[in-house]
């Protein structure tokens, strides 16, 4: 479990520079600079079948960041008690993602590409995958009993 109760209202969106060209735009992503994490992982999905949803879990540690780096898709965030939803469609903008936060990915567009930063290597143990266990052990840290 987090050491902080997360919400909603700690997920936002963070505009990162665009350096504009003639000959095509440019962004950049540095760790620990423009996110308020260092990140140690980047991963993306592509080749998203219509209709298709992604996300569907929670992670206990690890901080994300998403970007729409090409097209455009929904993320919904759900701390447990409030839900919030946010259409990325720019490849300068993206979505912050605290710890404790069921995330749902849907709506995507034909082509879309979402980046990822992940504060973490990959572990599956950092995974809440069952909504009922999620919100089960975010009730009981709610109530202050910490495992
Ligand atoms: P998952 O995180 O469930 O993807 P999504 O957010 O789209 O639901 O990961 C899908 C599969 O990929 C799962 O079997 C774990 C594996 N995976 C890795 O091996 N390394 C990674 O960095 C990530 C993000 C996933």
């Amino acid at each position: 479990m987090p050491n902080k109760i997360y919400s909603v209202e700690d997920c936002r969106l963070i505009e990162l520079p665009k350096i504009i060209n003639h000959s095509g735009n440019l962004t950049f992503v540095e760790s620990g600079r423009h996110l308020p994490y260092e990140f140690r992982r980047v991963y993306y999905m592509y080749d998203i079948p219509g209709g298709a949803e992604r996300g569907g879990h929670a992670h206990k540690e690890c901080h994300e960041f998403l970007v729409a780096i090409s097209g455009s898709f929904d993320v919904q965030v759900d701390d447990g008690r409030s839900k919030r939803k946010f259409h990325l469609n720019r490849s300068h903008h993206g979505l912050y993602i605290c710890p404790a936060m069921w995330r749902t990915l849907d709506n995507f567009s034909s082509g879309a590409m979402c980046l990822v930063f992940s504060s973490d290597l990959y572990d599956e143990k950092d995974y809440w995958r069952n909504y009922a266990d999620f919100i089960a052990d975010i009730t009981a840290d709610d109530r202050g009993v910490q495992e």
